[in-house]
């Protein structure tokens, strides 16, 4: 087990408060790891820092904002002296005006430039902002592992059928941004695993498939029979990859996409 150990080591994980970053942090806690729990919500991440063990603590960030990263890399320098593990984790999805303009403002014909633009700035900018001051804490060091958190839909385009009711009603479309920008995480996490080889930096995927989060059952369903496993994930699902990527049990591996999916994009 000392493959997978994580004891002494610093891990910086964006998005911390959310669904599948709480399950992320838990793991790489239990694994011996000291744990920045990073989110734009100061209270899911003092929270979340208070629910695991005593080696973790909470930091205020906008993975947007330079300034915001430059203050909380110091914060995380001075706690721990370094970082060993980098999880960009932090994206958002799409938030439209009302339940009554989904459909309309979710079509392609529609879809507003200013939410192409914000799904941008936090999924792909965040992550590339994100590597540049806390992965260049790694690559001065020689050593470390960087995830980029990308999704099924960085890798095939959405079936827009399956977010149609039982009654063969569209509910919205999976918008443009999303998908696109998750493509962008996949061949950025290529260009930075290729720059930072030399300096033993390894840099991969983890993409994962559709989290069970209470949706509405017709969703459940036609999510459940494109995947060959039959359901959708749970957040747990992603603790034993993210301990793989993190620790030296995946020495030689990088440039890679870790598909965490239930088999949704093998067929
Ligand atoms: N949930 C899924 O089904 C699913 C499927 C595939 C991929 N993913 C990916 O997994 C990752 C985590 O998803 P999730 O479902 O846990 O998301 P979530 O919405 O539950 O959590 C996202 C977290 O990011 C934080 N955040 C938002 N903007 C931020 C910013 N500018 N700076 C810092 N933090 C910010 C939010 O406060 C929130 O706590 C994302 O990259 C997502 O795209 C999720």
């Amino acid at each position: 087990m000392s493959l997978f150990d994580l004891t002494d080591k610093t891990a910086v994980v964006t998005g911390a408060g959310g669904l599948i970053g709480k399950a992320l942090c838990a793991a790489l806690s239990d694994a011996g790891a000291i744990v920045a729990v990073c989110d734009i919500d100061f209270n899911k991440a003092n929270s979340l820092s208070n629910d695991i063990a005593n080696n973790s603590f909470p930091v205020e960030l906008d993975v947007t904002n330079p300034e915001s990263l430059q203050s909380a890399n110091k914060l995380i320098i001075n706690n721990t002296g370094k970082i060993d593990i980098l999880i960009n984790n932090a994206a958002i999805n799409d938030i439209f005006a009302s339940d009554s303009s989904i459909l309309k403002q979710s079509s392609f014909e529609n879809y507003p430039l200013e939410l192409w633009e914000k799904s941008f700035e936090v999924n792909v900018t965040g992550t590339f902002l994100s590597c540049k001051i806390f992965g260049n804490e790694m690559a001065k060091r020689n050593y470390g592992s960087i995830i980029n958190v990308a999704s099924t839909y960085g890798i095939v385009g959405p079936d827009q059928a399956i977010y149609k009711d039982e009654n063969g009603k569209q509910k919205f479309y999976k918008s443009p941004s999303y998908p696109a920008g998750k493509g962008a995480i996949v061949n950025f996490t290529r260009f930075l695993a290729a720059y930072w080889g030399k300096n033993g930096v390894r840099v991969n995927t983890l993409s994962p498939g559709g989290v069970f989060d209470g949706q509405e059952k017709y969703f459940v369903e036609n999510y459940s029979k494109k995947t060959m496993l039959g359901r959708m994930a749970t957040p747990d699902d992603y603790k034993g990859p993210v301990i793989f990527l993190a620790s030296d049990s995946s020495s030689y591996m990088t440039g890679a996409n870790l598909v965490i999916d239930g088999g949704w994009t093998a067929w």
